[in-house]
């Protein structure tokens, strides 16, 4: 595997390889990977016969309380996962590479309304950072595709709009969770749990089960929230939100959408704790609905019989 710091040997390369009329896929990460990302160079492969990622844990999305100095950094290790993953170059560059005018100076790409919500609401100026520096990574790799994990399920949302209301010549794949056995899904952050709390993470996994399952029973959005929420609390989390929206753009339902998905976040410890669950609704809000589960999702049910 090529590991390159500098654009214009990023350049170099992705030039040879075009010239070759060979399709790029690229995964973009804050490194410290798990088997998440792991999945989603696997993908990449399946889908491209180069496959760039790149780690950089991007200042600009970090509030100023946030966990940035904290943020773990294993670059040795993320390096030997992407060459067994087959990731052909790792693109590692430094913050002035990025950021040559400097942070405050750097051009900002907004999607407006859906970066303000869930999320958005609690950490303003989040999906600012993200969309800027997934803007910019993807001018810099030019890639045919670009794959996201679905965990991060309204970061996925945006960067569908930025790409979209850009223009930006790039396929973009969202690739389904990857979970613990226990439910919990994958996440870099996790690495902040202590053992004791690591027991109770599982809680948010089940709460969303339980609200897409009250979904599917034809229970109401608010109720199914509302006792998510109340799981979430009982088992020791600080529950931030649990939501059911619209999954096309996570607007609040209507009584005729069908594809739904609930999203949910919660403090525990030192650890923010995202994740979501797609619910596709045949009849609507008011009508029976199936929940949609990945395979991950199938193995993690039996933790929860
Ligand atoms: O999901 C992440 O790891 C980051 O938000 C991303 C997309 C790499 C941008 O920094």
């Amino acid at each position: 595997m090529n590991i390159v710091e500098d654009l214009n040997d990023l350049r170099t390369q992705v030039r040879t390889w075009r010239a070759a009329g060979e399709r790029i896929a690229f995964v973009p990460t804050m490194g410290n990977l798990h088997e998440g990302h792991i999945t989603l160079v696997r993908e990449a492969r399946q889908r491209a016969r180069r496959v760039i990622a790149s780690i950089f844990v991007n200042p600009l999305q970090f509030g100023p309380t946030e966990d940035l100095a904290a943020y773990p950094r294993t670059p040795q290790r993320d390096q030997t996962l992407l060459a067994v993953a087959g990731c052909d170059l790792l693109f590692a560059p430094g913050v002035a590479t990025m950021y040559p005018q400097g942070q405050e100076a750097q051009t900002r790409v907004e999607v407006p309304g859906v970066s303000d919500l869930l999320c958005g609401a609690s950490r303003p100026g989040h999906f600012i950072g993200v969309a800027t520096v997934v803007c910019k990574l993807l001018n810099m790799v030019q890639p045919d595709l670009a794959l996201f994990g679905e965990k991060d399920f309204q970061q996925l949302l945006i960067i569908r709009r930025m790409v979209a209301d850009l223009n930006l010549p790039v396929e973009i794949a969202g690739v389904p969770t990857v979970r613990e056995p226990d439910g919990l899904a994958m996440s870099s952050r996790n690495g902040y749990l202590s053992a004791a709390e690591r027991t109770q993470a599982p809680a948010l996994y089940r709460a969303l089960t339980a609200a897409a399952q009250g979904l599917a029973a034809g229970r109401p959005a608010p109720e199914v929230e509302s006792t998510a929420t109340a799981m979430i609390a009982a088992a020791g989390l600080r529950p931030d939100y649990v939501s059911v929206r619209r999954a096309a753009d996570l607007g609040e339902p209507a009584a005729s959408d069908r594809e739904l998905v609930v999203l949910a976040a919660a403090y525990l410890g030192r650890a923010r704790l995202i994740d979501n669950l797609s619910v596709t609704h045949p009849g609507g809000l008011t009508g029976p609905a199936a929940t949609r589960h990945s395979k991950n999702d199938d193995a993690a049910q039996q933790f929860l019989r």
